[in-house]
């Protein structure tokens, strides 16, 4: 750590500690400064220095165990444990909502991994496996995780440090229910905020995706596989998930309408590696060892399905030598006929199948694939040379070193340390827009503050989609945490009164009004939408705050801009704090000055829905606030 910075920043991160004490490595890695930890990242160990074991593993493996490791079945569609053994599985996933059958603990979670790890452990050759779930915004399936800010908010922080931390600690929490693989970081551009996972990306610009998603994945595979604390990464979706046409979308979504999401991205090549594959060029450098091909179709064909995308572009161009596994029931959407899918995807390269339910199917109809020379036992081999390659390379198979969960991780998981540097991505994500007469930062001295709107006390609504349920869910969603509405209690001076009325009324004698407002949780085309208008029950709650005669502060949770302009001129001052999680903390240290906004708007935010979609770099740019933008107070 430079010397010269340390000073103040021990200072800051004080501030965000709330006087707790952090362990050295943590202050430097909140550090802004640091270089230590990050200058010139060693590049990580080629995957394929591990391809004269994988070679001598491979000879003694029959077809039945190699088209195993290529099988992942969803653990809630087992049949019986023992099918494990009986297909020889290479891996299981926890898909959105999939808890352990002995409910949704820290405990519970790692007895599920252990049982099942156990099991793989019984075959033949005891090759254990890849255990994969979607921590995509810290452990957000398990109850009592720290839950950090989704992509669209770590983008404004545009702090690779901070997201290699954010990863790290993600890493050690999935770490300690024995999970060794997440299905992270989604470094998708998305291009049209229509779509429901806007979220899931970093911003609409490539360079996002690319310093960001890099940063993302060190930080969760700590540059070296072998680390104990280190889980696997996959990037996804590739390629051009976020650049489908509206009116393409594979689904309806709860409205009925065809719009965005698993479509068809139609543009010509040059656009696709320019905007599109950015994210896939830096990950590959960091060591990525999975990646996860799109649902959506280029030009009319399932990306799942084109060797030219896959094999070519992937792995021969990029030099990529992890394994690429197939999305939730991908391959089942490439054509009609099952058998003729699969051969299609694991001819064009595809490695690992998220079969995920019907795992027995999948196992006969590949076999009689390879028995009937359709699929060559060429590209068998080289796909589980490369799934071996990343069990080799994260140690699982060292002799001395067990594949079972490390206990001694459930210390720090959820703890005040891992939510310390949640609530840094917190304030550094936070973009404000507006401030009209230094409204902001509010004094924590005055004599009484009144909060309002659906989202002030609402932890679900603060984490929104892929928290604990694949959907998330509105209002106690999980354990631990701090709403705004605690943050802004815990923040001011003991001589405030804070008052809360969810519609904002009864603000009358109040000095100045918060009101939370924003989207309901959602994920992927459940939240497609074409009207992003912010809701008259959001406008209401502005009103009835103004009615007091007060200076009014919105914090808007979302996970996209959206068409804001009523509440914005209603309001004195304005704050994006996108999808925070659950550090609301965070939100609070901006609002009082206790740290001064740095976050710039990682997509443009368009005036109206007509003008979606709108992204940097377009003819005749007018968006209501560019790329980049961002205020702050002195
Ligand atoms: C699963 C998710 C998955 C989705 C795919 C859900 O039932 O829980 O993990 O992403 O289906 O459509
Ligand atoms: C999503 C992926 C996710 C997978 C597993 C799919 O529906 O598209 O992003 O990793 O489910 O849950």
């Amino acid at each position: 750590m430079k010397k010269i910075n340390r000073r103040r920043f021990i200072e800051t991160s004080v501030l965000a500690t709330g006087g707790l004490v952090l362990a050295p490595s943590l202050v430097e890695m909140l550090d802004p400064n640091s270089v230590s930890a990050h200058a010139n990242p060693p590049d990580p160990k080629s995957l394929s220095a591990y391809d004269a074991r994988v070679r001598a593993l491979l000879a003694q493996m029959t077809l039945e165990e190699k088209i195993g490791q290529m099988t992942q079945a969803e653990q809630d569609a087992l049949k019986d444990v023992n099918d494990i053994q009986k297909f020889f599985l290479g891996s299981l996933l926890s898909g959105g909502s999939s808890d352990p059958k002995a409910g949704n603990s820290l405990a519970a979670w790692t007895d599920m991994y252990d049982g099942y790890q156990t099991h793989a452990l019984k075959t033949r050759l005891a090759i254990p496996i890849l255990y994969g779930a979607d921590a995509v915004h810290g452990h957000n399936n398990v109850l009592g995780a720290v839950v950090f800010p989704h992509n669209i908010g770590l983008g404004c922080t545009r702090n690779p440090k901070l997201v290699e931390s954010a990863g790290r600690i993600t890493a050690e929490e999935v770490r300690a229910t024995g999970i060794n693989w997440t299905f992270a970081p989604c470094v998708t551009v998305p291009r049209d905020e229509r779509w429901g996972r806007t979220y899931e990306g970093f911003g609409e610009a490539p360079e996002l995706a690319r310093s960001l998603g890099e940063a993302a994945v060190r930080g969760l595979q700590r540059n070296d596989l072998s680390n104990p604390l280190s889980v696997l990464a996959c990037a996804k979706h590739f390629i051009g998930d976020g650049g489908t046409k509206i009116g393409t979308a594979s689904f309806r979504n709860p409205q009925g309408k065809r719009l965005l999401d698993q479509g068809d991205t139609q543009v010509s090549e040059a656009e696709l590696r320019a905007i599109h594959l950015q994210g896939y060029i830096s990950t590959v450098r960091a060591g990525v060892g999975s990646i996860m091909p799109s649902y959506s179709s280029w030009n009319g064909v399932k990306v799942s399905g084109i060797k030219k995308l896959l094999t070519d572009m992937l792995k021969q161009e990029l030099g990529f030598e992890g394994f690429l596994i197939s999305d939730y029931k991908a391959v089942d959407q490439i054509t009609r006929d099952y058998k003729e899918a699969i051969g299609i995807s694991i001819n064009a390269g595809m490695d690992m199948v998220m079969v995920p339910t019907e795992y027995e199917r999948f196992f006969n109809l590949l076999r009689e694939l390879v028995n009937e020379g359709k699929v060559p036992m060429a590209r068998i081999d080289d796909a589980v040379t490369r799934i071996l390659r990343v069990k080799l390379a994260m140690g699982l198979m060292d002799k001395n070193r067990s594949p079972l969960a490390d206990r001694s991780l459930h210390k720090t998981f959820g703890s005040p340390e891992h939510r310390v540097v949640a609530r840094e991505c917190v304030r550094q994500s936070l973009v404000l827009l507006k401030n009209e007469k230094q409204t902001l930062p509010l004094s924590k001295k005055l004599a009484h503050i009144h909060v309002g709107g659906k989202s002030a006390d609402n932890i679900g609504n603060q984490c929104g989609g892929w928290t604990i349920d694949w959907q998330g869910k509105t209002g106690e969603v999980t354990t631990g945490g701090t709403t705004i509405l605690k943050a802004i209690q815990s923040a001011v001076s003991a001589a405030t009164k804070v008052t809360f009325s969810q519609d904002g009324s009864g603000a009358a004698g109040a000095q100045a009004g918060i009101v939370v407002i924003g989207e309901l949780p959602y994920a992927e085309g459940m939240g497609d939408r074409d009207d992003l208008t912010v809701s008259q029950e959001d406008l209401t709650a502005i009103d009835n705050l103004k009615q007091a005669g007060i200076p009014v502060v919105a914090v808007l949770l979302s996970g996209r801009p959206l068409i804001i302009n009523e509440a914005l001129s209603r309001c004195d001052a304005f704050v994006a704090a996108w999808l925070p999680g659950t550090e609301g903390q965070g939100v609070a240290d901006v609002l009082f000055g206790d740290y001064k906004p740095t976050g710039k708007l990682s997509f443009s935010w368009p005036r109206s829905m007509a003008q979606i979609p709108i992204n940097v770099g377009d003819q005749n740019y007018d968006p209501l606030f560019k790329y980049g933008f961002g205020l702050t107070f002195g």
